[in-house]
């Protein structure tokens, strides 16, 4: 087991894994802020048990292999138990083995592609089953049955893809096509895809791009003459980040499913988008990504303030099971799979870079990230 040594009154460090650099910093930049958001409110109200939280803060530059290197780093040289951080699943697998060996605790706030489960990791962004059994129900209804697959070129495309494959075959749909690009490609190499997507006749573009490529991906298809009110973009990664950095004329009409948007009404998301935007500025919009980095700060504050220790074993006994009141909703983490309990949602992009609500869960849906139940109670709980 690692050992903390801090005495009584030492703050409590926690390390930080978000890129700032990179192609991947469009969204992991707002997790960073949304991390350090949450650990100010908690600094601000006295620290835990009288304790302040201080982050170590490395950029892993949007590197699998750095992020391997930092959360060496933060577990051997700064002596760190807790690492908050990685957006892509190549950076979280690339993390795991470390947290494996040293008996950290990684809590990764990024929907992923199911089918995993470490006992040193908390999930706290969507699993399959909170986010690519609804969207797939929407888009049969709504759009038709023939869908096209672009993604980045790593483990999670693939994977998310795999699973959007066998909901799809379910329902008697086909895949009219499937392929990746490099996460540094450039806009130019989206224009061969808009060509094929158009000669396949696909009613929706199911997108599991990425970082960068994902403001070229919707440049493309918008520069293509394509028309999202026919065959949109439909995604579980474009968010209000890469929204802002395409521009709202381009993202207007696409879907994206998510456990959260920051057009979720209520005061408990008011709140957070206000102290957001007043850190970081109006133009700042608030996001899955960031929302599931700030709560899971939450989360684990509370869990400390019970474990008063930083050691993994006693801060997973009192994170497993706990829950919170997140601007999404209320969230849970389960104690069976380390994965937590979210509020699926469908939103398409309006004019001012919003997402309005087109249908959201009436309760959080348990997370299944083996499938066993094919997530269809999520569907089922969805309501127009
Ligand atoms: C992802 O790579 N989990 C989006």
């Amino acid at each position: 087991m690692t050992r903390c040594r801090q005495d009584d009154s030492a703050p409590w460090r926690i390390g930080v894994l978000f890129s700032q650099s990179g192609v991947m910093a469009v969204i992991e930049e707002t997790q960073l802020r949304a991390t350090l958001l949450a650990i100010d409110e908690i600094n601000q109200a006295g620290g835990v048990n009288g304790r302040e939280i201080v982050p170590v803060i490395y950029d892993p530059e949007s590197d699998a292999q750095t992020y391997a290197l930092c959360a060496a780093r933060l577990m051997i040289e700064d002596g760190i138990t807790m690492i908050f951080g990685c957006y892509t699943s190549s950076s979280r697998k690339a993390v795991l083995p470390v947290v494996e060996r040293l008996n950290g605790l990684l809590w990764y706030p990024t929907l992923y592609e199911g089918f995993e489960f470490s006992s040193n990791v908390i999930y706290t962004g969507a699993a399959p089953n909170q986010n690519s059994v609804a969207l797939c129900s929407y888009l049969v209804h709504t759009y038709g049955t023939r869908f096209f697959f672009v993604g980045s070129d790593y483990v999670y495309p693939r994977a998310s893809n795999r699973v959007m494959r066998e909901l799809l075959r379910s329902r008697g749909c086909t895949v009219a096509g499937e392929t990746y690009l490099d996460l540094r490609c450039k806009r130019s190499d989206f224009r061969p895809v808009m060509r094929q997507i158009k000669n396949t006749g696909a009613d929706v573009i199911f997108s599991t791009v990425v970082g960068d490529s994902t403001v070229h991906l919707y440049q493309a298809f918008a520069e293509a003459g394509l028309d999202a009110g026919v065959t949109p973009i439909a995604s579980l990664t474009t968010t209000e980040a890469e929204v802002r950095a395409m521009g709202f004329d381009v993202a207007t009409g696409h879907i994206t499913a998510a456990p959260y948007f920051q057009s979720v009404s209520g005061e408990r998301n008011d709140c957070f988008v206000r102290c957001y935007k007043a850190r970081y500025g109006e133009d700042e919009p608030t996001n899955m990504c960031a929302e599931a980095a700030y709560f899971q700060i939450h989360l684990f504050a509370n869990a400390l303030a019970e474990a008063n220790s930083m050691e993994t074993d006693l801060i997973k006994q009192s994170a497993l099971g706990s829950d919170y009141d997140a601007p999404q909703g209320l969230v849970s983490v389960s104690a069976s799979t380390s994965h937590t309990n979210l509020w699926p949602r469908i939103g398409r992009v309006d004019r001012r870079g919003q997402f309005q609500i087109m249908q959201q869960s009436l309760m959080p849906v348990w997370a299944d990230p083996f499938l066993i139940g094919r997530g269809e109670v999520g569907a089922l709980a969805l309501r127009s």
